[in-house]
């Protein structure tokens, strides 16, 4: 029943803008092959080349980056390039798709982040290089206001959707068991979500936001209070008791004691971060037994493999993984984790077993 709720939610963002999520990962696969073929990669490909070749022609550097980008040229659905013999070909006819012919047929409320796509594609081709960037350098680069602008046409919809799905997953009983406590939220950005989080406790609860970029700490301290009338008429009052607390941090260091909080929230995070087996680990470490660490994290194969690339274009962000590697890395804490749906949707309560093995 319960995921039949979850599912709900899920179907509810199709409406609300997932769809249009879909789109936009159409814009990303569009922008990394105009970025690939600005530079003449697939002039090159006209003839059949090694990897090798690849490397020497453009001055990319051998690694697992520059592989994963064959790779996912070679396995796009829509056949781009061959790989025969150990050589890469682009196939008869292909044509890299125009931005504008993308544009033109996509949802008209992802236009606007036509700029954001064009800019983080562009880290591709650094990445390839090994003068990549990190995370906020390349958020400083593209402007935080077209996050922004992102988050208010459509990614606000998608994640009050998929945050209304995971509240369900972990269900009212758990839920009501949190209130007045500690819930750390992982990667809170601008601080929206944690608003958000708030009035589904009714302000009974103690939010800790911890993300490693400044400007959106300083702007979850200064918005807070304007998102909660944002997203309710009539919210409840801010006490000394339910004020949150935003901090500079990164999930993979937590700067808390073991056992601090009665529940870890994320959503959307770990495939922004330089190693989301650790982030796992600190988030056990950091809630009390008994406690919950819950949310939505998208796994391979949904997630898209070209909006991969752009993320992983960052030199602190490890890119998507499996769902089974997720469950592997909280069993090595001792934690079994439950996952709803393709979705995402998780809910892993810390009850202590053996540990399989220790992080490195
Ligand atoms: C998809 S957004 C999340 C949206 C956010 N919760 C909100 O409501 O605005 C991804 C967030 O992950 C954060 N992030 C990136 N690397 C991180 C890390 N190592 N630890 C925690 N958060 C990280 C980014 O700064 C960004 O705010």
């Amino acid at each position: 029943m319960r995921i039949l709720k979850v599912w709900l939610h899920i179907l509810s963002s199709v409406g609300t803008g997932l769809s249009a999520g879909r789109q936009a990962d159409q814009m990303f696969r569009s922008y990394v092959l105009s970025c690939l073929d600005h530079i003449g990669v697939f002039r090159f490909l006209e003839q059949p080349r090694t990897y090798g070749e690849i490397l020497a022609e453009f001055g990319f550097v051998d690694g697992s980056y520059t592989r994963e980008v064959m790779e996912t040229l070679s396995a796009d659905p829509k056949t781009l390039i061959e790989k025969k013999n150990g050589r890469y070909q682009v196939v008869k006819d292909f044509q890299v798709p125009g931005i504008d012919e993308v544009m033109r047929d996509v949802d008209p409320r992802i236009r606007p982040f036509k700029a954001l796509a064009q800019g983080m594609s562009s880290n591709i081709l650094d990445r390839l290089r090994e003068e990549y960037i990190d995370f906020s350098t390349a958020l400083e680069r593209e402007g935080n206001d077209l996050f922004h602008t992102f988050n208010q046409i459509l990614g606000n919809k998608i994640y009050q959707s998929m945050r209304a799905g995971a509240f369900e997953f972990i269900g009212t009983r758990n839920l009501d068991q949190m209130r007045g406590k500690r819930l750390l939220d992982i990667g809170c950005g601008s601080g929206r979500e944690s608003a958000d989080i708030w009035l589904k406790f009714d302000g009974d609860i103690k939010i800790t936001g911890v993300d490693p970029v400044p400007s959106m700490i300083a702007e979850a301290e200064k918005g807070f209070e304007t998102y909660l009338l944002e997203l309710s008429e009539d919210p409840p009052r801010i006490t000394e008791a339910n004020r949150p607390i935003f901090e500079e941090a990164s999930a993979t260091r937590l700067p808390y004691d073991d056992d601090s909080f009665e529940a870890v929230y994320w959503q959307f995070i770990l495939h922004w971060t330089s190693d989301p087996r650790k982030a796992i680990a600190e988030a056990v470490r950091v809630t009390k037994p008994g406690g919950w660490i819950f949310g939505v994290q998208p796994f391979k194969p949904q997630a898209n493999p070209y909006f991969n690339l752009v993320i992983r274009s960052n030199r602190n962000s490890h890119g998507f993984f499996w769902r089974e590697e997720y469950r592997q890395w909280f069993r090595e804490n001792g934690v079994d984790v439950e996952i709803a749906t393709p979705a995402g949707m998780f809910r892993a309560q810390k009850v202590m077993r053996e540990r399989q093995s220790s992080i490195q």
